[in-house]
């Protein structure tokens, strides 16, 4: 087996391109940006959740309460065809137009141009499915209930997809409501490979907890208008809110994916 590696810091950086270069390279665990929308933008993000209402619920039955969402993923597809998948798109896209139109923010936007603006000799765009379309992009999401341990990367979740071309794939989470207990995410710094890369669909559900023995973890908790990026090929979980109180984990984000060029896409 290889051994574990370390983070060069838990400091949480703010976001620039040294802080992104880190990230996509597995030596820092996360990027916290404090202040990206405003209170009040917060809570508009939120209450348009419960105007347009969640349509999609993840299906996890190790959770009492999988994530409801608005929008859809690439990863529910897995198992269908591309043409299933980009049919759902159009669908998704009117549901997020709705959510932003009822919001008056879209926080998507604000990201990616920063991210941008920080790479002005790279291109940022939405991935695009030659012979089909483009990808959607942007989960909405209550995830309240927690959510098991797992990684993302297209590289082998998605192998015959675009998307797959990706070197490395970051996520990034808007918190646009806090739980007053739970809702801690927990990164284990143990890069995920699957037993074979031989261009099939690796499983990465359910994931094996020995995987991540003895690995170094990185915890955090987003609050109400701070954006949090971490790499998702390191395994990671969070708690649920089982105190009944009502309070909930409500979120907005993408993943980030890089080209080996250096330019970057972004889908869900
Ligand atoms: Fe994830």
């Amino acid at each position: 087996m290889n051994a574990m590696p370390q983070w060069r810091t838990h400091e949480e950086l703010p976001l620039s391109r040294e802080s992104l270069e880190a990230l996509y390279a597995n030596e820092i665990p996360a990027i916290r940006i404090r202040d990206f929308v405003t209170a009040d933008e917060a809570r508009r993000l939120a209450a348009a959740m419960d105007a347009i209402g969640f349509t999609k619920q993840y299906n996890i039955p190790a959770l009492k309460n999988p994530a409801r969402y608005i929008g859809v993923t690439q990863f529910e597809f897995r198992k269908k065809s591309k043409a299933d998948y980009f049919a759902a798109v159009a669908a998704a896209n009117a549901e997020k137009a709705a959510y932003l139109a009822a919001a008056g923010v879209d926080p998507f936007a604000r990201l990616f141009d920063r991210v941008r603006a920080l790479y002005p000799e790279r291109t940022l765009s939405v991935a695009e499915e030659p012979g089909h379309d483009r990808y959607y992009v942007g989960i909405i999401r209550e995830s309240t209930g927690g959510g098991t341990l797992h990684a993302d990367t297209a590289r082998f979740s998605a192998p015959d997809y675009a998307i797959a071309r990706c070197i490395a794939q970051l996520s990034w989470n808007l918190f646009v409501s806090e739980p007053a207990a739970g809702g801690v995410t927990t990164v284990h710094n143990a890069p995920y490979t699957p037993p074979s890369e031989d261009g099939r669909y690796a499983e990465i559900e359910p994931f094996n907890r020995r995987r991540v023995e003895g690995a170094e973890t990185h915890r955090y908790k987003g609050r109400p208008g701070e954006v949090i990026i971490f790499n998702p090929r390191n395994p990671h979980e969070w708690t649920a809110n089982e105190s009944g109180d009502g309070t909930r984990r409500l979120s907005v984000g993408s993943y980030i994916g890089r080209l080996p060029e250096g330019d970057f896409i972004v889908w869900s």
